[in-house]
């Protein structure tokens, strides 16, 4: 695991585009694993700012979204979706035909699961997979439990959790209380992951996540058993490592 502390966002975020842009450069037909939430979104404006200098094209990469809501409307201003076409998608040149959000309205959610599954073990391995942290360890929406589910699957959503996205919607009421992720095997399976943290308030988890035991309790501490993972964090997030 290789572990690096930024002074400022601005450097942070730089590295972090530099790493998927070099990758898409030097494979354009890569397969990128992407993650929302507030951690990733200045790594996606250094990106959108590559693509307009004309440094990196996105026309044959791939991308698969680690989670998203159970009953929001794929239009709603909070869903995956939106977020992604928001934050990235709208501003770079990838068809969107070419990018993956689990589908959390689908008739049969299941299927839709093992549908997004059976499409990153049988056609596309994720090249580099993006991540961020949850106050509680969680990495996509895999929750802290006494076991963990490997493949994509619907999660019911932990109290801390919803109140940590609550800061998205009018009022807690409206978070969902469901979601679809894909499991810890299915993100373990990336060739690449870049774990990205940001801020004081999970310093404790960082220390936890990256040097603490290897527990179900800290979904993100399976992350230790990976070859290649990247970790970017700032110095607050850093803060309580050894
Ligand atoms: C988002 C995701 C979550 C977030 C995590 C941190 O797709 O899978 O695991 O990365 O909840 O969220 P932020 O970045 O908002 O602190």
């Amino acid at each position: 695991m290789n572990i690096l502390t930024f002074e400022t966002n601005e450097e942070l975020n730089e590295v972090g585009a530099g790493i998927i842009a070099s990758l898409v450069q030097t494979k354009p037909n890569a397969v990128l694993g992407l993650a929302t939430g507030s951690t990733p979104i200045g790594i996606y404006e250094e990106l959108i700012k590559l693509y307009q200098k004309g440094r990196v094209s996105f026309k044959h990469a791939t991308t698969f979204n680690l989670d998203e809501y159970i009953g929001l409307p794929e239009d709603h201003p909070e869903s995956y979706r939106t977020f992604m076409n928001e934050k990235l998608f709208n501003h770079i040149d990838i068809p969107l035909e070419q990018t993956h959000v689990p589908n959390g309205n689908a008739a049969d959610l299941e299927k839709e699961c093992r549908d997004y599954d059976d499409m990153l073990t049988n056609s596309k391995q994720i090249d580099l997979q993006i991540l961020g942290l949850g106050h509680n360890g969680h990495i996509g929406f895999n929750e802290p439990d006494q076991s963990l589910n490997s493949g994509t699957h619907i999660v019911q959503l932990k109290e801390e959790t919803r109140k940590a996205n609550a800061r998205f919607f009018n009022s807690i009421d409206e978070v969902p209380t469901q979601a679809i992720t894909m499991g810890v095997g299915t993100i373990l399976k990336a060739k690449m992951i870049i774990l990205v943290v940001r801020g004081a308030e999970k310093a404790a988890i960082v220390q936890r996540a990256l040097q603490g035991a290897i527990t179900t309790d800290v979904p993100a501490s399976l992350l230790q058993t990976h070859p290649n993972v990247v970790v970017l964090l700032d110095k607050e997030a850093g803060g309580m490592l050894s």
